[in-house]
């Protein structure tokens, strides 16, 4: 998988590129991720990106004509789904990720300022994700949400894709309280059933578990009527 990241900051990737699963996603070829500057295509004097809102509003608006030839330029290789990171995007859940991890190539867009320009996510954007109902300076946390969580994603990254299976939200729940060594710690112990050897009923508990603590927190994710 390929994914463009169009920002003012492009450099703000390279630590997070560097460390973790998304470093060894890229390690093992399963994704390349590369960071273009917006401003490398503002055409004017001072290479403004941004301008005053119509209409007499606070705050600055990205500039349309710097997005859209910064998106140009990137789909003068070929078509792939756009996606600009925004407070008012659809809520980013695991099945967005999954879903755009079996694309070849997305391209990300990161916006600053109030917002930008509608007519470029109109004409240029197809898809618009919130990371939460928070309000950052930036897309490019969101962004780096957005790779971290497909990079897991992508086959042969993960050593144990058993692990993915059983994360939270995967099915319709939180994930189940782990435990490992040593056996107990400031008099803490762990659940018996885990030391049993008995995966049937190992299975059973982590079920129950994941379903009572999903039950407490988040039972809005739990099938409706139960
Ligand atoms: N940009 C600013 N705030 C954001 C949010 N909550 N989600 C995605 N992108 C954003």
């Amino acid at each position: 998988m390929k994914i463009e990241v169009l920002s003012l900051f492009p450099d703000f990737f390279d630590s997070f590129l560097a460390s973790s699963m998304v470093a060894r996603a890229i390690s093992k070829s399963a994704l390349t991720v590369e960071s273009y500057d917006i401003r490398a295509h503002a055409t004017n004097k001072h290479h403004q990106v941004d301008d005053y809102p119509y209409g007499g509003f606070a705050g600055m608006v990205g500039m349309i004509q710097p997005l859209w030839d910064a998106l140009k330029a990137r789909l003068q290789s070929g078509n792939a789904p756009v996606i600009y990171f925004s407070p008012q995007g659809r809520p980013l859940k695991q099945k967005i990720l999954c879903d755009y991890a079996l694309e070849p190539r997305v391209i990300l867009i990161c916006g600053h300022y109030k917002e930008i320009d509608q007519r470029f996510r109109r004409l240029g954007v197809s898809d618009e994700i919130s990371i939460g109902d928070y309000v950052l300076s930036g897309g490019e946390l969101a962004a780096e949400v957005f790779i971290d969580g497909v990079a897991r994603l992508l086959p042969g990254v993960l050593s144990d894709i058993d692990s993915a299976k059983s994360d939270s939200f995967y099915g319709n729940s939180l994930g189940f309280p782990c435990y490992t060594r040593p056996p107990e710690f400031l008099k803490q112990g762990v659940p018996e059933v885990l030391l049993s050897g008995n995966h049937a009923k190992i299975d059973e508990w982590a079920r129950a578990e994941a379903e009572k603590i999903t039950r407490i927190r988040r039972p809005d994710l739990l099938p409706q009527g139960d």
